[in-house]
């Protein structure tokens, strides 16, 4: 495989994760970024080239230029909230644009096209801990946007496409070099916004429904360190590499296995930043499941991939950063 990996919304929190983890394996990573959400300073193991995913055009001129034969395709709007608000936006930004990267895929004759999708894609969980095989039932526009792509893929793997899509839970935490981290504007995660309240670098926190079915009210989550998950990358282009023959699209669950409340996550976050995270209850976020913890034992098996780093070793990187990162 040629050393250039073609990292689409590179200059992202989790697409400079993947960067780096790429550039520490041999790989050159190339990123293709609109820089509409994204930071050039966040780009720093390859060449940036600013594009559009659905601009074939100037996809064609960089395979010209760099010749990839692997795709990571993280570009892509994330909000689940925003989604509701404004589905048109995000079936456009994240499902038709990327009919055409998958188009350049094919045309350029790449070899492992690796997606980033969530577990947003299951819905209401119908099993404690969601394995790959568990209904797909998005309840947000942006989950949808997810799974047609998924189905897309699916589709693409007929034209001989080999794909992968990875099933991110919550991705938490940064670097622990310190070089990167999560630079969302605005943002929307729990953690960052915890620190953020600690560190009385942002508002006093808003805790999104505490009237779900669940021990505490809150939501429940499976936060993954964002290097584990980078890592997992890596091992996906791998495993679809040893993938010989036929197109294939398989999915994979990228999570810690271990779920925890918003509650729990903020008197974590208060008890390692040593002070108090302010914060007040708030109404649910259309679009929310109450619970979504994964079940990671396939991508162990079949990836031979394990989380690292728990959970306060993200809250931990996320202080860390929030402390320093550029405002
Ligand atoms: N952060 C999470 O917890 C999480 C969980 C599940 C899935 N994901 C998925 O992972 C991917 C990366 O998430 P992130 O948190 O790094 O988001 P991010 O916003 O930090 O990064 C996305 C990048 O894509 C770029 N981009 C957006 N639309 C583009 C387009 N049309 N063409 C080219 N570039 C474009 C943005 O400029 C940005 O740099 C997204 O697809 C997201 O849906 C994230």
């Amino acid at each position: 495989m040629s050393s250039a990996v073609l990292v689409a919304g590179g200059a992202g929190y989790i697409g400079s994760h993947v960067s780096k983890a790429l550039a520490e394996a041999g790989f050159t990573p190339v990123c293709f970024d609109t820089l509409e959400k994204g930071h050039d300073w966040a780009v720093k193991w390859g060449p940036l080239e600013r594009g559009d995913i659905g601009d074939s055009q100037r996809l064609d001129e960089v395979f010209a230029r760099h010749r990839p034969k692997a795709i990571v395709h993280l570009a892509g709007y994330i909000e689940v909230g925003e989604s509701v608000r404004e589905p048109e936006r995000y079936m456009l930004n994240n499902v038709t644009k990327t009919q055409p990267l998958i188009d350049a895929a094919v045309r350029h004759g790449v070899e492992a096209f690796v997606f980033s999708s969530s577990c947003a894609v299951y819905g209401l969980p119908q099993t404690d801990l969601l394995a790959e095989t568990h209904r797909i039932a998005p309840l947000s526009p942006y989950a949808e946007s997810k799974a047609r792509v998924e189905q897309a893929l699916e589709k693409a793997a007929s034209a001989g496409l080999r794909s992968a899509s990875l099933r991110y839970f919550n991705a938490a935490g940064a670097d622990s070099g310190g070089e990167i981290g999560e630079a969302h504007v605005p943002e929307t995660h729990l953690l960052p916004l915890a620190a953020d309240a600690a560190l009385g670098l942002g508002p006093s926190l808003t805790v999104l429904g505490t009237d779900y079915p669940t021990s505490d009210g809150s939501c429940i989550r499976d936060f993954i360190h964002v290097s584990d998950l980078a890592d997992a990358h890596v091992r996906a282009l791998g495993w679809l590499k040893r993938r010989t023959g036929n197109g294939v699209h398989e999915c994979f669950n990228l999570g810690s296995g271990t779920g925890y409340s918003v509650r729990q996550a903020v008197a974590e976050t208060a008890r390692i930043a040593g002070r108090p995270v302010p914060h007040q209850v708030g109404p649910r976020r259309p679009g929310d499941s109450p619970k979504l913890v994964g079940d990671i034992s396939k991508s162990a098996s079949e990836l031979g991939w394990r989380p690292t780093r728990d959970l306060a070793a993200q809250i931990d990187d996320t202080l860390r950063w929030r402390r320093t990162m550029p405002r």
